[in-house]
């Protein structure tokens, strides 16, 4: 059978600052899709990078008496750094400024030119430098600032080249009704019809000459394509679209079966849903199988947000912590394409409800049973009691929501399943009783085949939580006894016939709340 291929993207992250646990959560679950796709058996390719050019990282070099790239290479160094501490499985990080990058964009900017798409114009209008964006006095706010961030604008005329969007709308809107699903959440295509397409799509200014830091266009280098436009293209950039070497592209884009997913956070679904599939229009190519627009980590002041500043570094959690706690939080704690609150208090009490209290001590509980009552070694046999079958259906049921959910790429519902079958197998310990058992040596295979269940159902969610704990995942089966896991294993409850367990230390340890809460508020930039 051929092998299945996904493709996954995060946004390319502006290196104007270091990130931020925001960042940290569309990476984190793109890296959860990534792995629970590798462990479904496709052959996955999983993108992320940096986004290095405009004016606004321009200004903040010079801010800093510094040169652009100077500047910049001193974070995405940082950057590169905390995805490799956070353990990110991607395959490739792709810098705009890389020379892979940059000659491509070029050749885009080229073909658009020649398709007759962009042309040469002047612009005047309302330029908004953090959001890089140029707004018509129509679409400012009620104060007359930026309808995105609501900074103040600047009145800007200048010499641009323009991409005739409106050419393509009508495309564009058949393109979104002939593949309901392509924009997620729904609400978000209702957004962008009612707010940018049906009022008439505007020529987008894809060129700048008021200042130098961007990509030249080849045929009039005294412009730099427009920010926007060059940090698109790193999706097939980065994969070697119109390079001597194409075969990344035609494997994981240039192919109808690659399943593709865009992860954007809410903001940027605008260029992800209107301007990059015009782009990909115009050069002939195929759009991603879907742009998901997820909500923000917010705080009791609003977005986290490096210009706000008030984020949250997450060296901090992760040192403190570890990365299975961060991945745990953002991954079950926000309903994706939803906003997600962060405190300290969440925080901590998602370690000590759900890793220490439930998921740690089932394992311990588990573990140590085996240990105390047979030695650390069990056998199946045919002894029940009657709560087997309930915790089996309950098991068969979780397995099949967890891979629907994770299917379809809602990954907070698929972890709440894990949960699920974590509490089942909890409360099959308290209805059967393991210690009375114990007591009663005529109940000796009942118990046996209890703790056999226990295993079996802790053996099912190690598998589950793979993508998600990457830590916990191993330590459950190394506790287990378990050395070859196989996904396909999952979907017979007494596959593993016996145990020999290995007790180790608690997965996680209960936190205090309060000594941490005071830790985690003093560590933050508000
Ligand atoms: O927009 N909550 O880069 P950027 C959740 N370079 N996600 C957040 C977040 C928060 N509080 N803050 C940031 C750019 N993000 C462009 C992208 S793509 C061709 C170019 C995440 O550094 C979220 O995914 O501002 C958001 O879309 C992205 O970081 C913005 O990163």
């Amino acid at each position: 059978m051929k092998q299945k291929k996904f493709y996954i993207t995060t946004p390319i992250y502006y290196p104007s600052d270091n990130l931020h646990i925001g960042h940290c959560y569309t990476t984190i679950i793109a890296d959860c899709l990534a792995r629970y796709k590798r462990m479904r058996g496709y052959d996955v390719r999983f993108l992320t990078g940096t986004d290095e050019h405009g004016e606004k990282l321009e200004k903040a070099a010079l801010e800093k008496g510094m040169q652009p790239l100077e500047y910049i290479d001193g974070i995405v160094n940082n950057i590169e750094k905390l995805w490799a501490t956070l353990e990110i499985s991607n395959d490739d990080f792709i810098r705009t400024t890389q020379p892979r990058h940059k000659e491509i964009v070029q050749k885009i900017f080229s073909k658009f030119l020649e398709k007759g798409d962009v042309y040469l114009g002047t612009y005047e209008g309302n330029y908004c430098i953090p959001c890089e964006s140029f707004w018509t006095d129509a679409q400012l706010d009620e104060d007359g600032n930026c309808p995105d961030c609501h900074r103040p604008v600047e009145k800007r005329t200048e010499e641009s080249y323009f991409f005739e969007m409106s050419k393509y709308a009508d495309r564009l809107v058949k393109y979104y009704q002939d593949h309901p699903g392509f924009i997620e959440p729904i609400e978000r295509q209702n957004e962008m019809l009612t707010n940018f397409i049906n009022p008439g799509l505007e020529d987008l200014s894809v060129s700048r000459t008021s200042f130098k830091w961007g990509i030249p266009i080849t045929e009039n280098p005294d412009h730099v394509i427009y920010v926007w436009i060059d940090a698109l293209a790193n999706y097939i950039t980065s994969l070697g679209y119109l390079s001597d070497d194409d075969s990344l592209f035609q494997k994981y884009w240039n192919d109808d079966d690659t399943e593709i997913l865009q992860l954007v956070g809410k903001e940027i679904v605008r260029f992800h849903t209107i301007y990059w599939p015009i782009m990909l229009f115009s050069l002939g190519l195929r759009l991603p199988n879907k742009v998901y627009g997820h909500g923000w980590l917010i705080m009791k002041d609003g977005k986290m947000s490096k210009s706000k500043g008030n984020v949250v570094k997450p060296e901090i959690l992760i040192n403190r912590y570890g990365n299975d706690a961060l991945r745990h939080y953002v991954l079950s704690q926000i309903v994706l394409g939803s906003d997600g609150t962060y405190t300290p208090e969440l925080f901590i009490e998602s370690i000590n409800t759900d890793l220490a209290n439930k998921l740690g001590n089932l394992l311990n509980r588990t573990v140590s049973m085996v240990d105390k009552y047979f030695n650390g070694t069990i056998k199946d046999n045919d002894a029940s009691t009657s709560f087997d079958r309930n915790l089996i259906s309950t098991s068969k049921l979780v397995i099949e929501n967890y891979e629907k959910h994770m299917d379809e790429y809602h990954i907070d519902k698929a972890n709440h399943e894990i949960f699920d079958l974590i509490n089942a197998l909890n409360k099959y310990i308290d209805d059967t009783q393991p210690w009375v058992l114990a007591k009663d040596e005529s109940k000796k295979d009942e118990l046996e085949k209890v703790l056999i269940n226990l295993c079996n159902g802790l053996y099912q969610v190690g598998i589950m939580l793979k993508p998600f704990l990457i830590h916990a995942s191993d330590s459950i089966f190394a506790q287990l006894g378990i050395n070859n896991v196989e996904y396909d294993s999952i979907y017979n409850f007494n596959f593993n016939k016996g145990y020999s367990v290995k007790k180790g230390e608690p997965i996680f340890n209960r936190l205090d709340v309060e000594k941490e809460v005071a830790f985690l508020s003093g560590n933050k930039d508000e």
